[in-house]
């Protein structure tokens, strides 16, 4: 059989990152390479008490369809802890739930990308985003990254480029505890990078799961609560903060933009579970994430502390690696003569220890292949210790070689 696959399936292959990635999954493997969070974090009681309650009290509309922008009470509620939180002025009519933030990134890559357009991102940036792009065929201009975040300055030049074109390109960021870097963008980067939005007048997609989890430093606000233009397309989610499990993100963005979006999830699911968003409203209504999110936070600055202790001790001083503030990622680089998938296989082989490559962040291939992603979320404190400690031996070795 041949199925008639259109040109869109032909860009959905496995990379072989996922492939090796998968051998990480064995128990004895010390893995540093998801994403995920805690699972001693999760909220289980709180979450079992709140179903059995959403149920007896309005099962009639909590198992039925909802509305495709998402359950009301729960848009009022999201769109004032961003108001409170960090001092957006988002009403919960620009407010979509969805199924995660991926969701919004396909929503958004359905109303913005045609084949071949040109989508400004970070370089590095989150692969989730890139896959989401590339199905739609698009294609990527990376703007390079230091210590505070997308270089504006780079960010200008390639702005210049597009400025006469009919279609201009949106920019995807991650402007908090990015992934992968664990990278924030500092304040002044942010104010300028306002400036040239409105001076080019650039769409800017805000992806922002780790801004809540922030162990340490200065608060930063989001664009969003920058955003006078209604120019910024904001990706919130519950995964990291509550449970990714439970799919729920959301997007805020001004109205033209957001009734696409609508359409858009129409043709797509219809609507988000809608008994999810009343256990979600009721979770987060009730009191239960403020407290979910400092026990949280107390939980991943322990982790991130240790897993920055030990490698300031076990890893050969050649390699350096960011200190975040928050989020759950570490990034690593290693002298330029390290091939870190090469370094993957060995240390898989040999200690046990997994990691991602950063190659596969980058938007060309071949780039950043000395560099690393290290998640300290979701291994115990104890795995992380050891981990590091291993990987630090097999490091010494190779370097002294
Ligand atoms: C930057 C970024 N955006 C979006 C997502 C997807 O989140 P969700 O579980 O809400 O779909 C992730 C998950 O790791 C992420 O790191």
């Amino acid at each position: 059989m041949r199925p008639p696959y259109s040109r869109r399936a032909s860009q959905l292959k496995a990379s072989d990152i996922r492939e090796l990635l998968k051998l990480t999954k064995k128990p004895k493997i010390i893995s540093f390479a998801g994403g995920l969070p805690d699972p001693q974090c999760f909220p289980y009681k709180e979450v079992d008490v709140l179903s059995t309650e959403v149920i007896e009290e309005d099962y009639v509309k909590a198992l039925q369809y909802g509305t495709t922008e998402g359950f009301n009470r729960l848009r009022r509620a999201l769109a004032r802890r961003m108001n409170q939180k960090f001092r957006t002025k988002v009403h919960a009519d620009e407010i979509i739930v969805t199924c995660g933030a991926q969701q919004g990134l396909d929503l958004i890559s359905k109303v913005f990308i045609d084949r071949g357009d040109i989508i400004l991102v970070e370089n590095p940036s989150y692969l989730g985003a890139l896959s989401a792009f590339r199905l739609f065929q698009a294609k990527f201009a990376g703007v390079p990254m230091d210590n505070d975040g997308l270089k504006t300055d780079k960010l200008e030049k390639a702005l210049k480029k597009f400025e006469k074109k009919s279609k201009r390109p949106f920019l995807y960021t991650v402007p908090s505890f990015q992934n992968p870097t664990g990278v924030s963008m500092t304040l002044e980067r942010r104010k300028e990078l306002m400036e040239l939005a409105s001076r080019y007048d650039l769409v800017i997609v805000e992806d922002n799961p780790y801004g809540e989890l922030r162990y340490s430093g200065k608060a930063m606000p989001p664009l969003k609560a920058m955003d006078k233009e209604g120019r910024v397309v904001y990706l919130g989610t519950l995964s990291k903060v509550l449970s990714p499990g439970m799919r729920i993100g959301w997007v805020a963005a001004s109205e033209g933009i957001r009734h696409k979006l609508v359409l858009a999830k129409q043709a797509t699911d219809l609507c988000t579970s809608t008994l999810i968003q009343y256990i979600a409203h009721k979770y987060i209504t009730e009191g239960h994430m403020v407290r979910q999110i400092k026990k949280i936070n107390a939980v991943y600055k322990r982790k991130r502390n240790i897993m920055l202790k030990a490698m300031d001790s076990e890893f050969p001083e050649e390699v350096s690696y960011t200190r975040p503030d928050g989020g759950i990622f570490i990034w690593v680089k290693f002298p330029k003569k390290v091939n870190s998938r090469e370094l993957l296989k060995r240390s898989i082989k040999k200690e046990k220890v997994a990691f991602v490559p950063g190659d596969a962040f980058f938007i060309n291939e071949g780039e950043g292949l000395d560099t690393a992603r290290f998640n300290f979320s979701y291994p115990t404190e104890e795995r992380i210790q050891e981990g590091i400690a291993r990987l630090g031996r097999i490091l010494k070795k190779e370097l002294r070689a």
